[in-house]
């Protein structure tokens, strides 16, 4: 491929397995929301390829709405303070949320979300996510979908960055520590 595989130490999910995975997550959304509105909400920028294949899979109408958020800083995602830097532009009282993210890693992003969306009043809110790492599951974060549980190194692809790079990688891999240390 035109991605450079040597900066990969393996190739973690196919893009076969992905959309395998994606199909059978979408399974069970339709069946929990079957005869019910459902918004779904992608957390730019990582959740871009997921929400694009994950919206296409279900097959029934739903909607579409992005937030954009971020730690302050890098150093300080462990404060646990994360600020919006693009809201949704919908109103979600009354309404089924389904979050949609790429990875839980901490479970800071979604858990802050979850109770930022909370508070506006939905019907419901729930949270959707591709991959999953291990401080992530110790985190009081009810998550209600996960395509799968890894361990904790260092990913890239199908939307997961290192400094803005291999997002548009069709697969995900484990990226070298040459590339990062
Ligand atoms: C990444 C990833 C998740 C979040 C998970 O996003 O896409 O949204 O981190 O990490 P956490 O569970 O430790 O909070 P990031 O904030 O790096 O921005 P990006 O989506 O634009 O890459
Ligand atoms: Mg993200």
């Amino acid at each position: 491929s035109a991605h450079v595989e040597s900066d990969l130490v393996n190739i973690l999910f196919t893009e076969e397995q992905i959309q395998a995975k994606i199909a059978e997550m979408a399974r069970k959304i339709e069946a929990d929301y079957d005869g019910e509105e459902l918004l779904v909400v992608g957390v730019l920028k990582g959740a871009v390829m997921v929400m694009a294949d994950m919206a296409r899979a279900l097959n029934r109408h739903v909607e579409m709405d992005w937030m954009a958020v971020s730690s302050y800083g890098s150093g300080t995602k462990s404060s646990g303070v994360v600020r919006i830097l693009k809201d949704l532009d919908t109103d979600i009282q009354g309404r089924h949320v389904l979050i949609v993210d790429e990875i839980i890693d901490t479970g800071l992003t979604l858990s802050w979300l979850v109770s930022n969306l909370a508070s506006r009043g939905p019907k419901s809110v729930a949270i959707a996510t591709l991959l999953r790492k291990p401080d992530a599951v110790a985190m009081p974060v009810d998550v209600k979908y996960v395509g799968w549980d890894i361990p904790n190194e260092f990913v890239v692809g199908y939307g997961l960055d290192h400094n803005e790079k291999y997002r548009n990688m069709r697969d995900i891999g484990t990226l070298a520590p040459h590339v990062y240390s």
